[in-house]
């Protein structure tokens, strides 16, 4: 449904877009950007040093202009440049003729930036102030006299867009529910077609950053809790020897419309040179209550809390798994397998909803590709499912998803163990396979056990005879089932976890149940 009004909205904006551009004398060809000169004051870097100024190629996946960015110094009413590389375009840019921009100031920020179309159009760019209005009897530069027009032009085509957008998010919204079925594309999800999400991006001073303390310390590198602006972030440092991992992750966090209220919030991320030693930075938003893992060790879950962090988390899942299509704003989501997912790399926000986090191992999948040269065993040998500890599985798509979904299982499996809902006293924590296979399993430990033996961790038999928690455990078996494509997806997890808490609400199960008598095996 949505495809289709993604469509007629892309075909009434660009055809609009095209009108104006005619009406205003605009037709001349905007060129495809490939390449953008780069820089980054951040790094040392001061203008009059050639080696900081490279050249980076765009990613042609989406529609990409050359950013330039400058400040303006207090004292000398100067612009200091501040940063250059590729960006997504933000808004259909004029061509400048020019190597003069005027740049206008970023919303309460004394940030300029210009965005141009054309390969290098930033090379060798000069800020010049942008000229009142009220003055048009001086002569004014060429890239002058053109703002005004073009941006008459964008804000018209952005009105157009919006205005669009918006109608189709009202029958988006008239229409949801007509449809109920298990399937992968979900209303949510088509929901993020039409929707602006955030602000990109902007490359960010790490210098202005603050470190406070540290707060993990991760296989790939360590995570400080730390102060930017006013708000408090967590700063992912990855040694020089991380620095695959620390890409990858990176790469993961600015693939198009991967931003989503369960999946960790990207702030920005560059390389630092501290003591001239490289280290690689991601900057993300800080969770105070820290990983699933760290919570659930300290907390026991009462059913509604259980039930949020599940179905949190699986809609994580869902969305990372989830391929979906370009739209004016943002480029093509390609699905993502996450490939180390377990309760350390699920962080618990403020209002105990989960979001997914620790991007380092994830892969992206374009459509119909194969991806044979890819690594099988990676991840924790504790929640890799079996046929990952065999090393044998094939390289498609759907086969990374379910190895992702196995894991799953284990993690709910993880939270019921810390639930009160039986109303009997709840155990400690322990880690799925802890009674098999002791706390640090390698793969050939726990390979005989998940993949030989066919074992998966104890179901409690009062579970069962809970109504609520009965369809958890059908749920996680099925995550968990030795035939990987018999495991259920994302959203049909989803799915279930919404329709039985629901159902409970209803029959006003949970304070009845909260007192089933525990004949646990
Ligand atoms: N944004 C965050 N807020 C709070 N704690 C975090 C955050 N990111 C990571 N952590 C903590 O640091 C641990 C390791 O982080 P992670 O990104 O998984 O690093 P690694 O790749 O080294 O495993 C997490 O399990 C969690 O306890
Ligand atoms: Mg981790």
């Amino acid at each position: 449904m949505s495809v289709k009004y993604f469509i007629l909205c892309f075909f009434i904006a660009s055809t609009t877009g095209y009108a104006i551009r005619n009406e205003l004398g605009l037709t001349e060809d905007i060129p495809e950007t490939k390449i953008c000169e780069v820089y980054s004051q951040a790094n040392n870097c001061t203008e009059s040093k050639p080696e900081c100024f490279t050249q980076q190629n765009c990613d042609t996946k989406q529609k990409q202009n050359c950013l330039t960015v400058w400040t303006l110094i207090k004292e000398t009413n100067k612009p200091l440049l501040k940063f250059k590389s590729c960006f997504p375009a933000k808004y259909p840019t004029k061509y400048l003729k020019t190597k003069e921009c005027t740049a206008t100031s970023d919303v309460d920020i004394p940030r300029y930036s210009c965005y141009c179309d054309g390969d290098l159009c930033n090379k060798g760019l000069t800020w010049i102030p942008p000229i009142p209005e009220t003055k048009s009897s001086t002569p004014a530069s060429p890239a002058s006299t053109q703002q005004p027009k073009s941006g008459y032009i964008r804000y018209t085509i952005a009105f157009i867009i919006v205005v669009i957008s918006v109608g189709l998010f009202v029958i988006l919204v008239l229409n949801h529910g007509r449809k109920k079925k298990c399937n992968d594309d979900d209303e949510d999800e088509k929901k993020q077609i039409l929707e602006i999400i955030g602000s990109p991006n902007l490359p960010m001073d790490l210098n202005t950053i603050k470190k406070i303390e540290i707060i993990g310390n991760g296989c790939y590198g360590t995570i400080w809790k730390g102060q930017f602006d006013k708000n408090t972030v967590a700063i992912k440092i990855c040694p020089e020897q991380s620095k695959d991992v620390w890409k990858n992750e990176l790469n993961t966090f600015k693939t198009p419309q991967l931003k989503h209220d369960n999946i960790l919030n990207f702030i920005g991320g560059n390389p630092y040179y501290s003591n001239d030693k490289p280290e690689y930075w991601i900057i993300t938003d800080y969770h105070e209550n820290g990983s699933l893992y760290d919570y659930i060790k300290k907390n026991i879950l009462n059913v509604n809390e259980m039930c949020k962090i599940a179905e949190t988390m699986v809609k994580g899942v869902r969305h990372l798994h989830s391929e979906i299509p370009g739209n004016m704003a943002y480029g093509y989501k390609p699905a993502i397998a996450h490939r180390d997912f377990k309760s350390q790399n699920v962080l618990i926000k403020s209002d105990k909803s989960a979001c997914i986090a620790d991007f380092g191992f994830a892969i992206e999948f374009e459509p119909g590709n194969v991806c044979s040269n890819v690594h099988v065993q990676v991840g924790t040998a504790r929640y890799m499912a079996p046929e990952a500890l065999e090393g044998a599985m094939t390289f498609t798509r759907d086969s990374f998803l379910r190895i992702d979904m196995y894991a799953v299982g284990l993690v709910i499996w993880e939270l019921m163990t810390r639930c009160d809902v039986l109303g009997t006293p709840v155990g400690e924590y322990k880690h799925p396979y802890e009674e098999e296979v002791g706390p640090h399993p390698k793969i050939n430990t726990i390979l005989p056990i998940v993949a030989g033996e066919k074992r998966r961790p104890v179901i409690p038999r009062a579970w069962r005879n809970h109504p609520l928690l009965a369809v958890y455990c059908e749920t996680i078996e099925e995550c968990w089932d030795d035939d990987a494509e018999a495991r259920l997806s994302a959203s049909c997890v989803l799915e279930r976890l919404i329709n039985v808490r629901n159902l409970t609400k209803q029959n006003s199960l949970s304070s009845s149940t909260n007192n089933i008598e525990d004949t646990s095996v």
